[in-house]
């Protein structure tokens, strides 16, 4: 290559640069311009709330569930079947128990609200208290469902649970078939739980005749509660009324598995276990081992699987501002009609419990019957 032609390659080319480059920044601008406008209008489309959009963008929905607590066995199943159901149907659960105590579950529900849940579902530790929950969360847009426990004084927006008064009469209603005459104790739940009141309205309903024939008496008044649904609380009323009556008593209508436990181990301490006639209620693994023995005489048995799952379904429902096509019923609270689902109890003693609790899946063989 000879210099002059270099030198004017190199002349035509920085002229080149000189020009070009100008132009090129300028169509570089333009450019980014016209795909600036473009971008704003994609973004403009994607904001308009169109339901599809939202729901494929939309983070997971957020479930609380606040807990009385879970000293009773049948919570942790509560529990484990509702985030698993859930879980399935793309919710996440954050859980709270609030340890029997009803400002601290108050307290834990405003914390779930803070947190950006979609939906509350709630086991009231006191029926009342608890109307909190329901005014705070309804003040932010979040639905709230009563679970297994009513909410009082305030307009929850769903109520699933078991026939609680249907509970007590068939508590009550067994003991009579196999017990028609004689001293009953009437041992009820806490006083704060609306389903304690259900359980006693019923178990009075299932006594009542026999009462105003004389064949039944209550003794120690009927008005007696096992403060905080208390194993130790029911063993000490026990033993008290026991100790009033010289033993003479014949059946207690105990309202849940853990409470029989107590009376259970009272009428051992005067060698009465067995004689003694007690009812239950949650088919906890203790009371059945202790209906196999034969120191429990029944429980009623509540398949959990199905509340949880219900209740599961339920709130993905009302989070998404669906309807809750199983709530076919209204309860009323005392100030309004609660929608709700109601589901079925089951009677339970030593002659179905191989049918209903092991072969059913609650329980194994292995766990229920114990070796001697
Ligand atoms: C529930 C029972 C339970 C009790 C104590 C009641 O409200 O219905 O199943 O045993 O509370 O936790």
């Amino acid at each position: 290559m000879n210099f002059s032609n270099f030198e004017s390659l190199f002349r035509n080319k920085y002229i080149s640069v000189y020009i070009m480059f100008p132009l090129f920044i300028a169509g570089l601008c333009f450019t980014m311009i016209l795909l600036g406008c473009s971008d704003t209008s994609n973004k403009n489309k994607s904001d308009v709330p169109q339901d599809e959009s939202v729901n494929s963008t939309k983070q997971k929905i957020k479930i609380g569930l606040s807990m009385a607590s879970l000293r009773v066995e049948r919570w942790h199943k509560d529990r484990d079947i509702f985030i698993r159901e859930a879980e399935k149907l793309g919710a996440e659960v954050i859980v709270q128990s609030a340890d029997e105590d009803a400002v601290k579950q108050n307290e834990q529900a405003e914390n779930l609200i803070t947190q950006g849940v979609d939906i509350l579902v709630v086991i009231p530790e006191n029926s009342v208290a608890s109307s909190r929950i329901v005014k705070s969360a309804h003040a932010e847009g979040i639905k709230v469902i009563a679970y297994d426990r009513l909410i009082k004084e305030s307009e929850p927006d769903l109520y699933i649970s078991f026939d609680n008064e249907q509970v007590g009469y068939l508590q009550a209603e067994y003991l009579l078939r196999h017990q028609p005459k004689g001293n009953y104790f009437l041992l009820g739940g806490d006083p704060g739980d609306n389903n304690a009141h259900l359980l006693r309205k019923g178990q009075l309903r299932a006594l009542k005749s026999a009462i105003e024939a004389n064949d039944i008496k209550l003794v120690a008044e009927a008005n007696q509660w096992a403060v905080g649904w208390d194993p130790n609380d029911a063993l000490n009323k026990t033993e008290q009324v026991l100790t009033q009556t010289d033993n003479k008593i014949d059946a207690v209508v105990a309202s849940n598995d853990g409470t029989a436990g107590g009376v259970i181990q009272a009428l051992e301490g005067q060698n009465l276990a067995g004689e003694v006639l007690v009812s239950g209620q949650d088919a906890d693994i203790e009371a059945c081992q202790r209906i196999a023995k034969g120191t429990q005489t029944m429980t009623v048995y509540k398949p959990i699987d199905l509340i949880a799952t219900e209740a599961a379904h339920a709130a993905v429902a009302l989070a998404k501002g669906e309807k809750v096509s199983k709530a076919t019923q209204t309860i009323n609270n005392g100030k309004f009609d609660v929608p709700a689902i109601i589901l079925t109890p089951i009677q339970v003693d030593k002659n179905n419990l191989d049918e209903i609790i092991i072969e059913g899946g609650f329980h194994t063989r292995e766990k229920v019957y114990l070796p001697e």
